[in-house]
């Protein structure tokens, strides 16, 4: 009877163990709309290879790229009904839930990306990242793409050349009272749209970093680009409160350290494939780049800058200051 006992425990235990081992790892979708050959593409593939190796057993990394589960309208409703759990939207996309996050798209506020370092990792820049916990959305950090140029079908070389122009823009009431400002037609549409738009000449132009000219062809279709730097393209990484609090504590940090890794190699990738991916639009010979002089971007920076006080009280002085700050 003692053996008969033992045995069954034997069997009890050896079946617990096999359970545990065979405990199913933790499930994190991440949505994205660019390629894979861009900043936010490359940072999350890496993101699913070092989890992978660090922590496979715990959690596994789906990466859906080019809008294919869902586009940036989209995909902060997924999160918060727990469709998807990572996800890096621009910055101009958070409207919804939060006003502070517009400094991003006021134009002419930075630089270059040094300054745009300096106020991300600062103490305004990082308070952001919690600005729509109340929401339930959960800022994880930031990624480069790069600075804005404008793209056209006609040359864009002062700001009276814009005007009457429509330009697709994101979800952002900024990024519409800069277009406002130079008297162009700002139309708000969802990334994965824009190229078919543009082909079929529905609109004359539309603004974005070299990377995602190139990756998503836009250079093929518009035959005019102004090298204007006009304003920044940037991304944050989010989850949501929900799903992330549910998180053991040791999982959740050593994904939050992994992820700080994927974002530090997102954001020097960034660097590079701007500069490689705009020479490779030079080579192609599609469009024509329109370098401005001192003179003609001043007259861009002069129409469009009246835009940062109209969005002060929103997004709050002492933040716009500490941008400046950076420069
Ligand atoms: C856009 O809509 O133009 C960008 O937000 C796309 C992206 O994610 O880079």
């Amino acid at each position: 009877k003692k053996t008969c006992v033992a045995v069954i425990l034997a069997l009890v235990f050896s079946i617990g163990l096999a359970l545990s081992a065979h405990a199913k790892p933790i499930v994190v979708k991440f949505s994205h709309v660019v390629a894979e050959n861009t900043p936010k593409g490359k940072m999350a593939n890496k993101f699913r290879d070092l989890v992978a190796e660090r922590m496979g057993d715990k959690v596994v990394v789906e990466v859906y790229p080019n809008s294919q589960l869902f586009n940036d309208d989209g995909v902060l409703q997924a999160l918060l009904l727990g469709d998807v759990q990572l996800a890096a939207p621009a910055l101009s996309k958070f409207q919804k839930y939060t006003d502070v996050l517009q400094i991003y798209d006021l134009p002419f506020l930075f630089k270059d990306m040094e300054a745009v370092e300096c106020f991300q990792q600062g103490p305004q820049g990082m308070k952001m990242l919690q600005s729509m916990s109340n929401k339930g959305i959960l800022g994880l950090g930031y990624l480069h793409n790069g600075m804005k140029q404008l793209s056209s079908s006609s040359p864009l070389r002062v700001p009276e050349d814009a005007a009457g122009k429509k330009f697709r823009i994101m979800t952002s009431d900024v990024l519409a009272a800069q277009f406002e400002a130079v008297n162009a037609i700002p139309l708000k549409k969802p990334f994965s749209e824009v190229f078919t738009l543009l082909q079929t000449k529905a609109i004359d132009g539309q603004e974005n970093t070299w990377s995602n000219i190139y990756s998503q062809k836009f250079y093929e279709v518009q035959p005019y680009i102004t090298e204007s730097n006009h304003g920044l393209l940037d991304y944050l990484v989010v989850t949501s409160v929900e799903f992330w609090s549910g998180l053991p504590e040791d999982v959740a940090t050593e994904l939050e350290d992994t992820l700080a890794d994927a974002l530090a190699y997102g954001n020097e990738e960034s660097y590079n494939l701007s500069q490689q991916q705009k020479q490779m639009i030079i080579d192609s010979g599609r469009s024509e780049i329109i370098e401005l002089t001192d003179e003609e971007r001043a007259k861009w920076v002069e129409a469009m800058k009246p835009v940062w006080d109209q969005f002060a009280d929103e997004i709050g002085q002492e933040n716009i200051d500490a941008a400046v700050a950076c420069n």
